[in-house]
């Protein structure tokens, strides 16, 4: 689905909103992208040790990980780093919090949740994903996973790839709906000297670590931003077409990453990355 422009946005900074999903009251959301066009949203949903909630079914498909807590669907526990995704329309075990929790959730439509009913699986969704414990995937060089197409090519073999340092475990793509959902991790002092877009779009929350970013524009280089630094629990989205690098990271980084499409990559050199990169990698802080 479409998504708009976020350059860095501090999502558990944003004032929470109580009882906003639809069915489903008790949850404490913090909404940081919605799609007018579809209803499709992407939250941090937070709720407290002891809450529960009925079986049903959401009339949205859901991509659900886990960033703190423990869940429990029906008999299913959901630890950090568990991930499913459950297809609109899907029955839905009871869903019970044994810690205090906060799930990260993509959905394709408004949220929407019917305790107690049954439910008919949309048939243009995704096949259902188990619930998985993404820490026990082994992780894989993302141009054998998720990338379609690169036009960084690497100096030494003279083929396209991705700049070295890059990590990925895919957890949704190649089926109906084209969608990718993946975990990417960047080694500590990762660099990609260039600037690059896609013909999709890109929505990154970063789970983990720090990330820099040099530039940030539109094509028409109408609204530049310089310099962006994400932490935890920050989000950023670039629709098709908006350049962004060079990047580094001095912790590392770890995102989920949510791509309309499998990634392909258009990159250009930045003059000036090395003054950038060096800069922020001079003053690092680890933690
Ligand atoms: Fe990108």
């Amino acid at each position: 689905m479409a998504m708009k422009r976020v350059d860095s946005l501090d999502v558990m900074a944003t004032e929470p909103t109580e009882n906003y999903l639809v069915g489903l009251p008790g949850a404490t959301v913090r909404e940081y992208i919605r799609e007018n066009k579809t209803g499709g949203q992407h939250f941090v949903m937070s709720i407290p040790k002891g809450f529960s909630s009925p079986f049903g079914f959401n009339s949205a498909s859901l991509d659900i990980y886990v960033l703190e807590g423990e869940v429990c669907l029906g008999e299913e526990v959901m630890t950090v780093g568990c991930y499913t995704y459950i297809p609109a329309g899907m029955n839905i075990n009871e869903l019970r919090a044994t810690k205090n929790a906060r799930l990260l959730v993509f959905s394709d439509r408004e949220f929407q949740f019917f305790p107690k009913a049954k439910g008919v699986i949309d048939p243009t969704a995704d096949a259902y994903v188990p619930i998985t414990d993404t820490w026990k995937m082994p992780w894989v060089d993302p141009m054998k996973d998720i990338v379609k197409k690169s036009t960084w090519v690497n100096p030494k073999s003279g083929k396209q790839d991705r700049p070295p340092g890059v990590l990925t475990k895919a957890l949704r793509k190649e089926g109906k709906t084209g969608e990718v959902v993946a975990l990417t991790a960047l080694a500590p002092g990762y660099v990609d000297p260039g600037t690059e877009h896609h013909p999709h779009n890109e929505c990154l929350y970063l789970i983990s670590g720090d990330a820099y970013i040099g530039h940030t524009y539109d094509y028409k280089k109408q609204d530049v931003k310089e310099d962006l630094v994400l932490h935890k629990d920050f989000y950023i989205g670039r629709p098709p077409g908006i350049r962004h690098g060079p990047v580094c990271t001095q912790n590392g980084a770890l995102w989920l990453v949510y791509l309309a499409d499998m990634y392909t990559g258009i990159f250009r050199e930045v003059d000036d990355w090395e003054i950038r990169v060096g800069t922020y990698l001079a003053e690092a802080s680890f933690r």
